[in-house]
């Protein structure tokens, strides 16, 4: 299978930045091995429509509504996002299940939002550091993913799964190869159980991800590409993610 590279850009950029960031990766563009992505602020989403034209590059938000209409300020639906050619979005990145209290029960209900207007939702699972400590990583991302398998049934295979564990985003921390492939597997034989067709999720990686140790992550059997904020944001660290990926 391709691996999948996203960049996460979190709250960071603006038109002139982002412009000089994209240009500077497609200028690359030809070397490329795998499908790369863009996950940017919402108001950047007809930005990078127009720079990605006629490129390999893919994009999309960083979050969806759980409706599809009406009288809730502030919320973006799946089918603005498709108005804006949106190829995928994130559901339940760990920040906004952390600081905007989101249950996994929503984030089952904004991965069928994305999937029911054709947009992959790439969704994050994954254990804090004090759940790590207390022997319960397995369980915690279980309970994740079969929120999202319970809701979303046979279309299961149409997502991205994204592990990342809580202690390894922003801090530096990576998860070990080793760690990462575990946590991986157990996922995949929770996809296997639900679909005939688990073979072709992609289940990438996100924490700490950068140039020196993608390769070996990526090395992994089961480890499908990478969700990556920090080194998303210089093109010089996402291009050697991009290259180790192939
Ligand atoms: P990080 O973020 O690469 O900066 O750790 C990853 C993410 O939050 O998706």
């Amino acid at each position: 299978m391709k691996k999948l590279i996203a960049g996460n850009w979190k709250m960071n950029g603006s038109l002139e930045s982002n412009a000089a960031l994209v240009q500077a990766l497609l200028s690359h563009s030809a070397d490329w091995k795998c499908d790369v992505a863009l996950c940017v602020p919402a108001p950047y989403l007809s930005q990078l429509q127009n720079l990605s034209k006629a490129s390999p590059l893919m994009f999309g938000a960083q979050d969806v509504s759980m409706h599809e209409a009406g009288a809730f300020t502030g919320e973006i639906s799946a089918g603005m996002l498709k108005d804006f050619e949106c190829r995928y979005v994130i559901v339940g990145h760990s920040e906004r299940r952390q600081f905007h209290l989101e249950s996994d029960a929503l984030v089952a209900n904004k991965a069928q939002k994305a999937l029911a207007s054709g947009i992959t939702p790439i969704v994050c699972v994954g254990e804090t550091l004090q759940e790590r400590e207390a022997g319960l990583t397995e369980e915690v991302v279980k309970r994740q993913l079969a929120a999202v398998i319970h809701l979303n049934g046979h279309c299961i295979s149409e997502i991205v799964l994204a592990y990342e564990p809580v202690w390894a985003i922003g801090t530096g921390k990576t998860a070990t190869p080793e760690q990462a492939q575990h946590v991986h597997a157990v996922l995949r034989a929770q996809l296997h159980a639900a679909s005939a067709h688990a073979d072709r999720v992609h289940i990438v990686y996100g924490g700490s991800m950068n140039a020196a140790n993608a390769s070996q992550l990526l090395a992994q059997p089961d480890i499908d590409g990478g969700l990556v904020g920090g080194a998303s944001l210089k093109a010089a660290d996402f291009l050697s993610i991009i290259a180790a990926a192939h």
